[in-house]
């Protein structure tokens, strides 16, 4: 039985070098933190939503009424876990493994599409008849990227295809994201806490069609997103910060190219093409490695409780090069 529950926070901890956690090291910039500090002087009024949602529906060319704000992608999960009622429910696996902890929780069935290969999507392997689709882009834990078209080639009448982009913003110009188009039938969930530092705040949103974003809203709590998450969001969605987390993805996308390309060169199989902030290896007995990294205090995520991995499987989180080179060396005292 694979835990579902199990994420990369519960494998960092005691001092160990944090390669396990996929939040960009460093963060939250100084300016956005100043942002969220400013806030507090409005804590005592209940959160006003308006100006972060606009913010959001400008920085995707959306309307208003398409944005649902959510305390993190995490909450959005659960929302639409309540409000649907599929009749065959598929999440396409390897992905994380929240969406479907969600739609179980809320004692829905739910059918695994694992992907095979290199984990490139394959809409043929998803069932004709099922009316939700859960998929993430780029996806977590492979990295893969999806073209635009091959998931927007899922959706079809009757099918609700609910797209996790919380990584989207690794991809330099986010060219795969289906948020700026929002075909007919597709939800895409975003999430800030990744590229800007914001897991402990909480702060992502849901774009789709004006009748789902109001069966989502009707089921959120009230007040669901704090005043400093809300003044978060506005100031991420600003064009000179998209500006800054494209730079951002960028430079991390070069980072990451060396370091899949030093572990490649020693033997082991990292899966190509990488487009999010991590990366996804396969090497023999991954999880005793893993094990005696954190003997020599690194931690990288076990790849065993992703459905579609295995215990030869590990994923590690993009550093800077310092990081790598210790990383690297502490891989080849093991003999890796
Ligand atoms: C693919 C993916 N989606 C969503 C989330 C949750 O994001 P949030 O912190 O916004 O709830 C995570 C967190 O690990 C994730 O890896």
């Amino acid at each position: 039985m694979i835990d579902l529950r199990h994420h990369g926070d519960s494998e960092v901890g005691g001092g160990l070098i944090d390669f396990a956690v996929n939040v960009r090291t460093g963060t939250p910039p100084a300016w956005l933190a100043e942002r969220i500090r400013a806030s507090v002087a409005d804590l005592a009024a209940y959160p006003d939503p308006s100006a972060a949602r606009a913010a959001v529906a400008a920085r995707h060319g959306r309307a208003v009424g398409e944005v649902l704000l959510t305390a993190g992608a995490a909450e959005a999960f659960v929302l639409l876990a309540r409000v649907v009622a599929p009749r065959r429910a598929v999440v396409v696996h390897p992905q994380f493994t929240e969406p479907e902890a969600a739609l179980r929780a809320a004692g829905h069935a739910v059918e695994r599409v694992v992907l095979g290969g290199d984990f490139a999507l394959d809409p043929s392997a998803v069932p004709d008849d099922a009316d939700l689709v859960m998929l993430g882009n780029p996806t977590n834990p492979t990295s893969v990227l999806h073209p635009a078209e091959a998931v927007a080639a899922l959706a079809r009448p009757g099918r609700l295809v609910v797209v996790d982009e919380a990584f989207m913003d690794c991809v330099p110009g986010e060219p795969a994201s289906l948020a700026g188009r929002l075909p007919a039938g597709v939800a895409v969930i975003r999430s800030l806490t990744k590229t800007w530092g914001l897991a402990g705040l909480r702060a992502g949103y849901v774009l789709a069609e004006p009748g789902l974003i109001g069966r989502l809203a009707e089921a959120q709590p009230l007040w669901a997103v704090s005043t400093p998450a809300l003044a978060a969001i506005e100031a991420c969605c600003a064009p000179d910060a998209v500006a800054e987390a494209d730079a951002w993805a960028a430079a991390m996308g070069a980072e990451r190219d060396r370091l899949a390309a030093a572990l490649t060169g020693r033997g082991l199989h990292v899966v190509p093409r990488p487009a999010a902030s991590f990366l996804c290896v396969r090497l023999p007995d991954a999880l005793g490695v893993r094990a005696l990294l954190r003997q020599r205090g690194y931690a990288v995520r076990r790849g065993d409780t992703f459905p579609g991995l295995g215990p030869d499987w590990l994923r590690i989180a993009v550093r800077d090069a310092a990081a790598h080179d210790g990383l690297l060396k502490a891989l080849a005292d093991l003999g890796v």
